[in-house]
């Protein structure tokens, strides 16, 4: 059968569609050039707020007519949505055929082979690494490296530790293999992936072991990672990236609100001090690092003066990013339960404030480098203006820059001759 994956969610997503792409191509499967050339149509879904899950509902409704002309055409949903939904998601008659949860990705060829008798495997497997499976990468410059799957942080609002079952890390040897043959194929740019990397494990080796040994790898140029709780956020890890170059000086520190009660809500188990105190220290370490974060408005509870307190903390830490997000209730977590909702106007208010007051920060910090040489990953040619190369700047700023093809898969030393608040141009 020819498939062809349509990606949501997070990279951990981006990354399972690897994952999946390699378990039907080892079955026989053939990759399908585009959508009107499949037979088998797949929905990699997320589930961390509602909006996330209508988007792929309405495209399910949209390509169902396929089977009109195409009797043989077949939708199935993998990843979180169908974890959470399961059966159900055949049983609405809304045109999918097969639903796979995220721990049952071996099993998609069976189930394609024998889906006139069962059509959903949705069994949770918490001890499922896909181990000795390597994802087949599609860009081939940058790639994501998945060193843990689940999360046990529960915080009250996701849905993540449902739908992604316990924690658990990848071996140290199947990680470094994989990102030696990446980068020995010329994927100089590896980014790590796991919901929570700080409490990586793997017998005794700790995040901060994992980053000191694969920054030997010669071929790889360099090295991310994403995400780090600021509960777990060591010393050691701060270290490790301040004397490693090739560690990009780039974290993702989701803060989610700057108000000590509802963080207490959250059950974040930090306070706004220690996330400051992070900040300098990171800082302090790395002058010129690149901080990223994530800001939910409108959590059960929050009062003005509390939002007050995350427009306080967004001005005074000046984020160089941070991805704003409306509170969505999800069914099952335990913020759901929580009777003092906040209504939705007021949520999205505080949402345009917040993107408001972030964006103006980031255009500011974009606007600082204009006149500075910094130095840049090639990855591609520009989206917008082709004859240009796109790339990231080690604290993680998107930049296009005049330059040779050639040029693509190296660093590149460019001066920033103008910004916008989400890219840097460049010669
Ligand atoms: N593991 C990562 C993030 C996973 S989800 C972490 O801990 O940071 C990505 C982001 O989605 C979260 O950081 C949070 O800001 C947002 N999010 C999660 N659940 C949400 C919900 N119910 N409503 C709105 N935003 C949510
Ligand atoms: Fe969700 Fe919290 Fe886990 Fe991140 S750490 S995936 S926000 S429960
Ligand atoms: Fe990622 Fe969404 Fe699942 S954020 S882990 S795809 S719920």
């Amino acid at each position: 059968m020819k498939f062809y994956i349509e990606t949501y969610g997070c990279q951990m997503n981006v990354s399972d569609s690897e994952l999946i792409t390699t378990i039907l191509l080892n079955a026989g499967h053939e990759q399908a050039e585009s959508i009107d050339d499949t037979d088998l149509l797949i929905f990699n879904t997320c589930s961390v707020r509602k909006h996330a899950e209508d988007r792929v509902l309405g495209r399910i409704s949209n390509e169902k007519s396929r089977k009109n002309t195409k009797r043989s055409f077949l939708i199935a949903v993998v990843g979180c949505m169908a974890q959470r939904m399961g059966e159900t998601l055949i049983e609405k008659g809304i045109g999918v055929d097969l639903v796979i949860g995220v721990d049952q990705y071996n099993s998609i060829p069976d189930l394609i082979e024998n889906r006139s008798t069962s059509k959903a495997a949705t069994a949770v497997d918490s001890d499922q690494i896909y181990h000795q499976l390597v994802p087949t990468h599609k860009s081939s410059k940058c790639g994501f490296v998945t060193i843990m799957r689940g999360c046990d942080n529960f915080c009250t609002y996701c849905i993540v530790p449902y739908v992604r079952g316990r924690e658990r890390s990848r071996p140290v040897d199947e990680i470094v293999n994989e990102v030696r043959s990446l980068a020995q194929g010329g994927v100089g740019e590896i980014t790590l992936l796991g919901q929570n990397v700080n409490s990586y494990n793997y017998q005794g080796v700790s995040f901060a072991g994992l980053l000191m040994i694969l920054s030997q790898i010669p071929e790889l140029i360099r090295l991310r990672f994403v995400t780090s709780h600021p509960k777990d956020l060591s010393d050691a890890l701060i270290d490790v990236m301040a004397s490693h170059t090739k560690i990009c000086k780039h974290i993702h520190l989701p803060m989610q609100s700057g108000d000590d009660q509802i963080l207490a809500a959250m059950n974040r188990k930090y306070t706004i001090k220690h996330y400051r105190g992070l900040v300098e220290k990171l800082r302090n370490a790395m002058p010129n690092i690149g901080i990223t974060t994530d800001i939910i408005a409108g959590f059960p509870g929050e009062t003005d003066a509390g939002f007050a307190n995350t427009l306080k903390q967004i001005e005074e830490i000046r984020f160089d990013y941070a991805f704003c997000f409306k509170y969505s209730n999800r069914e099952g977590t335990s913020a759901a339960d929580l009777k003092n909702q906040v209504p939705e106007q007021i949520r999205l208010s505080r949402l345009q404030a917040m993107i408001d007051l972030q964006r103006d920060v980031t255009l500011e910090k974009f606007r600082a480098q204009i006149g500075k040489t910094v130095e840049i990953y090639a990855e591609d040619f520009s989206k917008k203006e082709s004859h240009k190369l796109s790339g990231k700047t080690d604290d993680y700023k998107i930049a296009v820059a005049t330059g040779d093809p050639q040029q693509i898969g190296s660093l590149i030393k460019v001066k920033v001759i103008d910004a916008t608040a989400g890219t840097l141009i460049c010669e």
